[in-house]
């Protein structure tokens, strides 16, 4: 049987960087349980695969700030443009989106960017992983298409977000298996399902409006889409990476102070500058009339107050099928920041969403997984 140096589990954004690095592509395998390599890069970003952004700091992760700082400097923002542009790709800020956000013209280039890059490497695809052992100095994987032997194991195969797409369990089954601490696996960066007193959010179905929430000692700004399950949009899917449990307040006035508006004879529905109709739902939530702003009593004004310090405490979520992300993960304690290897077994390495780091919404989740890739290489040397 054909032993191969190092078998890449996972051709997503972290394996295929990792392939793409390579000098050395013989005797490499990549192994993928879909036909096609970079399943989750081709629908990322609305088509458009948002790859990193401007501003990438530790504080933009959650997980162990030591261990992904130095990962991050690693491969800075403009190494990974650099990387893209000699591969004749060009991201460019997009203004609309998460500040900073680069986006590509297509996610296509940039999976037939990585298509050309990985010429040399063998790809296995069409096979999922059931299970890795170690003996005798050599791994040796379980294949829906047969067993594969090799010396070194890098795990890329993300997270348990949309399994439609491929995603699995299978690093934090092996991780677990070889005495790995996995930390609680949750649904992140995914819409809110809202509990009856928000009930009013599903009448707004469609509507996005800019606002703030606070959880979690986080401050986020961004807009929040109403929908018929209850709420999304980059402020709630940030808010999901943060929120435990317990209330969210949000304030629909952003950038507005509520006593300066206050003022003058008109109705509330025309003097507070947001959509007619999430004020009538608004209203209607608080039990208060569109009355004029000058016969309002002080309870009614204090009612009001709550446009900006509104408390929202979440039902649930819109679960892994419409999660961007998976957080949790393979405790870092154990994994070697120099060089993604586990501390346990040697030759074992894990990269990207596998880990326990999440990042925000806006290129941060690609960024980490092309940085682990990266950090890895680099110290194997090859
Ligand atoms: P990734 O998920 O990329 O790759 C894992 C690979 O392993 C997959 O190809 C999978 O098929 C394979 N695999 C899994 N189990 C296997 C098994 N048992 N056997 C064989 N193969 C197996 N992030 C961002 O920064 N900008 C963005 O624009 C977006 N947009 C976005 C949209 C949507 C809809 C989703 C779901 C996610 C995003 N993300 C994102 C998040 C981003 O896609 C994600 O964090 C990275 O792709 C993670 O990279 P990894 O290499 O860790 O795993």
């Amino acid at each position: 049987m054909k032993i191969y140096n190092i078998a890449i589990i996972g051709a997503g954004a972290s394996g295929l960087m990792f392939a793409s690095l390579l000098k050395r592509k013989s005797e490499v395998c990549l192994i993928d349980k879909n036909l096609e390599i970079g399943a989750k890069i081709k629908i990322s970003g609305g088509g458009r695969c948002n790859i990193t952004n401007q501003n990438i700091f530790a504080s933009n992760y959650l997980g162990d700030r030591d261990f992904i700082r130095p990962i991050l400097n690693d491969f800075k923002t403009k190494e990974l443009l650099a990387f893209c542009e000699e591969r004749a790709v060009f991201p460019k800020i997009d203004g609309k989106s998460v500040k900073g956000s680069y986006f590509c013209r297509s996610s296509n280039e940039v999976t037939s960017m990585f298509k050309k890059d990985i010429r040399g490497v063998e790809q296995l695809l069409g096979r999922e992983v059931k299970d890795v052992t170690f003996s005798d100095n050599l791994f040796t994987i379980k294949t829906s298409q047969g067993i594969i032997q090799s010396k070194k194991v890098i795990f890329a195969s993300g997270g348990l977000s949309f399994s439609n797409i491929g995603a699995s369990n299978i690093a934090f089954k092996i991780a677990e298996q070889f005495g790995h601490k996995v930390e609680t696996l949750s649904p992140a960066l995914v819409g809110f399902t809202v509990q009856k007193d928000q009930f009013w959010f599903k009448n707004l179905s469609g509507l996005s409006i800019k606002a703030r929430a606070k959880t979690e000692g986080k401050n986020l700004l961004g807009d929040i889409l109403f929908t018929h399950k209850g709420c999304s949009g980059p402020l709630i899917l940030n808010s999901s990476l943060y929120w435990k449990k317990g209330q969210i307040l949000l304030d629909f006035l952003p950038n507005n102070g509520l006593e300066k508006l206050l003022v003058g004879k008109g109705k509330i529905s025309t003097t507070i500058p947001l959509p007619k109709k999430f004020i009538s739902e608004f209203l209607k939530s608080i039990s208060l009339k569109d009355k004029n702003i000058d016969s309002l009593s002080k309870i009614e004004l204090e009612k009001l107050q709550l446009i900006k310090n509104y408390p929202f405490s979440p039902a649930g979520n819109f679960g892994y099928s419409k999660a961007e992300v998976t957080k949790g993960g393979i405790s870092t304690d154990e994994i070697d920041v120099k060089t993604m290897e586990s501390k346990i077994q040697k030759n074992l390495y894990f990269l990207g969403e596998s880990l326990n780091v999440t990042g925000e919404l806006g290129g941060y989740n690609f960024h980490f997984a092309f940085a682990s890739a990266k950090r890895c290489l680099k110290e194997l040397r090859i």
